[in-house]
């Protein structure tokens, strides 16, 4: 079984790079699980409904957020109009599991394969450098406790590298891939850990590189350099689209392979 994640998309020339290229990713690796990271879609603030149904137009099967989740308030009414076993793409967008107790929306999807392969994808947060979230270790105890398919997706959302590895660690053997996204910058380290669990620290951004970290450079470095406020925008130049493809045992959930992919104009 191969699954494809797809890191954070930044902006307008991040959706535009993966509609480029995500099609003949999943086509040449007969991909039976597309996750993507869309929580800067919008202009690198959120994602909307709107945009939410784009990306799935194009193959995503689950969508995963992190901590700019609430940036645009349409998608709050789009993800309280799920219900709990729909399969319908609002049930399909995913909040950080690990937010506090009564926040709209759903931590993990459960669903399966058009081959009929079971699996559950869990959007997981950091807590170090973050607001509002649990113990991201504790949380998932609990949230695998709960899920009966074998092949299991976390896209860990966390700022830092240490608390990253240590969640890969923590889930090796019980989960087929962990996942880092948030930095925006794709980590050299994914391999396959000991108990067959895919992890990489970050997939990276799929967005505009000629940035820092997605937003206009001359933006981030003013506010840098003289500590004023400022607006920030979505950078458009260089984008490249970055994912994981994770190549795994549909019937034990245990990863065989994990590749890094960086893909341009
Ligand atoms: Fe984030």
């Amino acid at each position: 079984m191969n699954i494809l994640f797809v890191g954070d998309i930044f902006g307008s020339s991040g959706r535009r790079i993966v509609r480029e290229h995500i099609g003949h990713v999943r086509h040449a690796h007969a991909v039976d699980l597309t996750v993507v990271n869309v929580e800067n879609a919008a202009g690198g603030f959120g994602v909307t409904p709107s945009l939410a149904e784009e990306i799935f137009d194009l193959g995503a099967d689950v969508l995963t957020t992190g901590n700019h989740v609430w940036d645009k308030r349409e998608l709050l009414e789009y993800m309280r109009s799920a219900q709990p076993d729909s399969t319908e793409r609002p049930r399909r967008i995913l909040r950080p599991v690990n937010m506090q107790r009564g926040t709209p929306g759903y931590g993990v999807y459960e669903g399966t394969t058009q081959s009929g392969i079971d699996y559950a994808v869990v959007n997981l947060m950091g807590r170090i450098y973050m607001n509002g979230t649990n113990d991201p270790f504790e949380a998932i105890d609990t949230v695998l406790a709960g899920i009966k398919a074998k092949v299991i997706v976390v896209d860990f959302h966390a700022e830092v590298t240490s608390e990253k590895m240590a969640m890969g660690w923590h889930l090796d053997g019980r989960a087929t891939a962990v996942l880092g996204t948030h930095t925006h910058v794709p980590t050299a380290d994914e391999r396959v850990l000991p108990g067959g669990t895919a992890f990489q620290t970050d997939v990276g951004m799929s967005g505009p590189y000629d940035s820092v970290i997605g937003v206009e450079k001359d933006m981030v470095l003013h506010k840098f350099r003289t500590g004023m406020p400022g607006k920030f925008e979505a950078a458009k130049g260089n984008p490249k689209m970055c994912a994981a493809l994770v190549t795994c045992d549909a019937v034990t959930g245990r990863a065989s392979a994990i590749q890094r992919i960086m893909l341009g104009e």
